[in-house]
Order: C-alpha cells, then sequence, then structure tokens
C-alpha cells in the first residue's frame, strides 16, 4: 500500500430532524454574521429554509442570503458572493444544497480572503490556503463535497469547469444531513447522485494502485449498495432507509476513506465529463453515464485483472478468461446505468459528431489525463467516439 495521511476534520450530524442544530452549531463556535447560500429553490418548498432560518433567529445569528446557485456553478455567481462577504464583512458560509451549492461556498470562502480573483486557484496559479469557515446542510447527495476540499466552478466565457486547488481550510467544519429531505428529489437527480457515487469509487478502483485489498472490499460493497438501493428508490422515491443508506455512501466515496493508500484515482473520466457539462450544461451524473463505460472500453486492457474483479465481486460474473470476464463487466455497469434511466451515449444528449473534436481539445486544455494510461488528446477524441 502506498504511504498516506488520512485527515478530515468534518464533522457530519446525520438523520432525520437534524438540520434544526445548525444555529446551535454556528453559535458554539461563535461564528455571528454569515452568508446563507443556495440554489434555486428547493429549499423553500421542502421546508429545509423555515428550518434554518427559526434555528438562525432562535441563536440570534444575523445573515445575508443569496440564492440562485445554479446546477453547473459559475464563476460570476462566485464573484457576486464573494463581494457579498466582503461588502458585509461576513465571518462564515452557510451552504445549503448539492454540490453546486457547496462548491461555491468553498470558491466563495476562499475568494472573501483573497485580494486577487479567486480564479487563479483554478488556473492553479494559486493553492487556497485560508477560507472563511464553512457548514454545509446537504440535501441532495451525489458529489460528497459535504465532506472533502473540491470546488468545480465554470468560467462560462471561456468554457473551463475546473477544480480548484484547494486546501485543508476548504474541508467544511460542520455539514448536517438529512434524508428525509430528499423525498421530494426529482427521480432524475436521484439517478445523476447514484452516478456520481459509483463513479467516486471507480476513480481509485481502477487507477492501477498495486496491493489495495482493504479498499477494494470496501469499494465493491459500496458500489452494491448504490446499486441495490437506487433501484429500490426508483419503486419508492421516499424510502428512509434507502435515503439514509445512498446519502451516506455518497459521502464515503469521496472523503479520503477510499482514497487512501492509492494513486489517488484516474480522474481521466471525471475530466471528459466536465467538458461536457462545459459545453452543454448536462448534469454531472448523466455525463459520466455516458463517459465512464466509454473510457473502460478504451483502457481494460491495460488493467485487465481488475477489470475482471470488479465483475465477479459487484456482478456476479463467474464466467470465461479474466478477459472475458472484464469485458462483461463494462456491459453490466453500461445496463446498470440503462436499467436505472440514465444516458449512455452522447446521441441521448443530443451532442453532434461535429463536436467531438472541440470536446478532446477542451478536455486536453490542461494536459494528459489519467493514471492508469496516459490518455493525449487524440485518446481523449477515441473515448468521446466510443461514447457517441
Ligand atoms: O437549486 P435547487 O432548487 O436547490 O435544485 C437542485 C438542483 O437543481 C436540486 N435539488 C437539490 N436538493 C434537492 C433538490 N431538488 C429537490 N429536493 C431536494 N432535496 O438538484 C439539482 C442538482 O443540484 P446540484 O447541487 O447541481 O447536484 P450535485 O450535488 O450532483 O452537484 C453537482 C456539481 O458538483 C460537482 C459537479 O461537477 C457539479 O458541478 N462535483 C463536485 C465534486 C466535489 N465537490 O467533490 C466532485 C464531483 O465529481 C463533481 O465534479
Ligand atoms: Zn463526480
Amino acid at each position: 500500500m502506498k504511504n498516506f495521511t488520512f485527515y478530515n476534520p468534518t464533522k457530519v450530524i446525520f438523520g432525520e430532524g437534524t438540520i434544526e442544530q445548525i444555529g446551535a452549531e454556528l453559535s458554539s463556535r461563535d461564528h455571528k454574521k454569515i452568508l446563507f447560500l443556495y440554489g434555486q429553490g428547493s429549499i423553500k418548498r421542502n421546508g429545509v429554509y423555515d428550518t434554518i432560518i427559526n434555528s438562525l433567529n432562535e441563536n440570534k445569528i444575523e445573515f445575508v442570503e443569496l440564492d440562485g446557485v445554479k446546477p453547473n456553478p459559475v464563476l460570476t455567481k462566485v464573484h457576486e458572493a464573494v463581494a457579498l462577504c466582503k461588502e458585509h464583512k461576513l465571518d462564515t458560509i452557510l451552504a445549503v444544497g448539492g454540490g453546486s451549492v457547496i462548491d461555491s461556498a468553498k470558491a466563495i470562502g476562499a475568494g472573501a480572503l483573497y485580494d486577487g480573483d479567486i480564479w487563479d486557484a483554478f488556473e492553479g496559479t494559486i493553492r487556497v490556503k485560508e477560507s472563511l469557515p464553512i457548514f454545509t446542510i446537504l440535501t441532495i447527495s451525489a458529489t460528497g463535497s459535504e465532506m472533502n476540499t473540491n470546488s468545480v466552478v465554470t468560467k462560462e466565457n471561456e468554457d473551463k469547469k475546473w477544480p480548484m486547488l484547494t486546501g485543508p481550510c476548504s474541508y467544511p467544519v460542520v455539514s448536517i444531513m438529512d434524508p428525509k429531505v430528499q423525498a421530494e428529489l426529482p427521480i432524475s437527480q436521484t439517478i445523476n447522485g447514484a452516478v456520481d457515487a459509483i463513479a467516486h469509487i471507480m476513480e481509485f478502483y481502477f487507477d492501477g494502485s498495486p496491493n489495495t485489498d482493504v479498499q477494494d472490499e470496501f469499494s465493491e460493497g459500496m458500489i452494491r449498495t448504490v446499486i441495490k438501493h437506487s433501484k429500490i428508490l426508483l419503486a419508492d422515491p421516499t424510502n428512509y432507509e434507502s435515503r439514509s443508506q445512498l446519502m451516506w455512501v455518497a459521502t464515503l466515496a469521496l472523503n479520503g476513506v477510499i482514497s487512501s493508500g492509492t494513486k489517488g484515482g484516474d480522474w481521466a473520466t471525471h475530466m471528459l465529463e466536465h467538458s461536457l457539462s462545459a459545453f452543454y450544461d448536462v448534469a454531472h451524473g448523466a455525463g459520466l453515464a455516458i463517459m465512464f463505460p466509454a473510457w473502460m472500453k478504451y483502457v481494460h486492457e491495460d488493467n485487465i485483472a481488475k477489470f475482471a474483479q470488479f465483475g465477479e465481486r459487484v456482478f456476479g460474473i463467474n464466467e470465461g478468461s479474466d478477459e472475458v470476464k472484464a469485458v462483461n463487466s463494462i456491459y453490466a455497469i453500461e445496463s446498470f446505468f440503462k436499467e436505472i434511466g440514465a444516458p449512455t451515449r452522447l446521441t441521448d444528449i443530443n451532442v453532434s459528431e461535429n463536436d467531438l473534436e472541440k470536446l478532446a481539445d477542451n478536455a486536453s486544455m490542461k494536459g494528459a489525463l489519467g493514471s492508469v494510461k496516459k490518455l493525449e488528446r487524440n485518446d481523449l477524441l477515441e473515448i468521446y467516439k466510443l461514447a457517441f
């Protein structure tokens, strides 16, 4: 196993009825003047907003509200929020929503303490060293942003959907997770979240790291858990136990537990997807359901034994040689994505064949991608072709 340091300071408060604890969590740490950041209105429809307002008022916490963070969040919104933080001298950010709101909060928290444009940390010319403290209330399970330092934002006028170079200061201080608030989540978003959680697990699983028994056993069980409970939720979207399972497994997928001792993930598929989101504003999970099987088809020959193991342990594929099992494992995951209603071809999201070159240019803007196999621009083009 590779050497590693495991550090994750986020306090997680999980379960039904926990959101009302937010005010006390903030006030016990003396945070008195916060930015209350959220998306495009779901929290007003499901009661989360009212619960938060009551809790903030009871604990005498002043707040400035900013709504309108959109899925595939954009830099202009981050700039607007940074200006608010500076103008009102806000000391904390409360992000309520999914990855888009929480990722924005991390960029805003860093931007509020930085004199230049926080996009510098996305270009990689600076690394974030300080941030306003971030508290989150998670309303959709997918990204793991509630318990990691990642932030992905789009610079709209340059079609760049890129991750920020963050540091430990970007970990949320407290994340509250109530599975009940996902009862009304549109089924397409449940599916996107399930795919994203699986994709995160697979990024580590297939990165070519040797000697990962404990990571593999965790990962395979986690993927089986996502498969089992996403199927239950398709039939019964308000099933609290399945919402709980999916919520926690999505957090564990990207909080450092299964990545410890690995090379840190492959991530080519995620970057291929981010280019799709940058051009077509496609939901992240939907883009991953298209790109992951295509990436697997392109690289599996470089890691046959691992792909065969995946098929055996996740889907019970025991027939044939390792090569046969590896190929069948790819079809098994693709079939699962289809079964739950995720798109699996670029044509499903109306991408034109003429755009594949521009997608490959975009995905390779920062250089070659991937760990198990280094992928140059023309490799990426071939993967987009396989996804077409
Ligand atoms: O804006 P509102 O009205 O709240 O609606 C949202 C949004 O339209 C809705 N929603 C959320 N909770 C709901 C709800 N609707 C009803 N009931 C609820 N309880 O769901 C929609 C999608 O929200 P979003 O935050 O965009 O989803 P997700 O959590 O999947 O985040 C995706 C973003 O995170 C990035 C993705 O690239 C994408 O930009 N990622 C972040 C990562 C990280 N921080 O670690 C890693 C990922 O790989 C990913 O790149
Ligand atoms: Zn993801």
